[in-house]
């Protein structure tokens, strides 16, 4: 919500006597002072104005999770465990994924209550690199660099996925960094080459890497500069 609004909801205070406040630099969003009155206040901002608390602002968190194989990325599910079980419970009830992985997949998971910060660390438009470890089934065929280069068509959603680089690892393993995160996506790619996907890990997204202190199932909370970088 823009900060003029949210100090408009105050029952004593008009439209004028905000403006007012703005230009006397009585208000201030995170301690510091904001003048601006379409500046955008998220639900974690801590307001303040001409000495009273109009906003404590909700605690934010943002971990990085190491999810291991045979965990559903989903808050819930009635079968299957869930990397929320992975969680304290308290914790848990507030938090959604960023990215999710299949069952099997394993590897860097962001876990956050900001749904702004969510949607930018996930929209495909920002074009934010993802690096994925792959383990084929078969030998890497001689021409899946150029081909995932060009980008590969998926008709069902009809997108041309981003070019991709790939980096040889072994006869039957690569890194690989695409710039979206569509559903099955790495499968999908490799189902050109009719070549399946027996491992996959994922080690980081955009600037933010698995930190390689966790064991799987151990997560942390994100540093300010890895929150910052999205
Ligand atoms: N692509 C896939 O196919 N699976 C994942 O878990 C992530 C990317």
């Amino acid at each position: 919500m823009r900060l003029d609004r949210l100090l408009c909801q105050h029952p004593k205070w008009s439209r004028r006597h905000v403006l007012g406040l703005l230009t006397q630099r009585q208000v201030a969003v995170n301690g510091v002072v904001a003048g601006n009155p379409t500046q955008e206040i998220s639900a974690f901002d801590r307001v303040e104005a001409a000495g009273e608390l109009i906003q404590a602002g909700r605690a934010a968190h943002y971990l990085m999770l190491y999810k291991p194989a045979g965990i559903l990325s989903a808050t819930e599910d009635p079968v299957h465990p869930t990397v929320m079980d992975l969680l304290p419970a308290e914790l848990a009830r507030e938090l959604h994924i960023g990215g999710r992985l299949d069952r099997a997949s394993t590897g860097l998971m962001l876990l956050t209550n900001d749904g702004q910060w969510s949607r930018r660390a996930t929209d495909p438009d920002k074009r934010s690199p993802k690096v994925y470890r792959v383990t084929l089934a078969h030998p890497i065929h001689p021409d899946t660099e150029a081909v995932f280069a060009e980008g590969i068509h998926f008709p069902f959603e009809d997108i041309t996925t981003s070019p991709a680089q790939l980096e040889r690892l072994g006869e039957c393993e690569c890194r690989l960094t695409i710039y979206e995160g569509r559903y099955h996506q790495i499968k999908r790619m490799f189902g050109r080459f009719r070549n399946p996907v027996i491992a996959l890990h994922r080690e980081s997204m955009g600037a933010i890497t698995l930190d390689p202190t966790l064991a799987p199932g151990q997560y942390r909370a994100l540093t300010d500069e890895e929150v910052a970088s999205v």
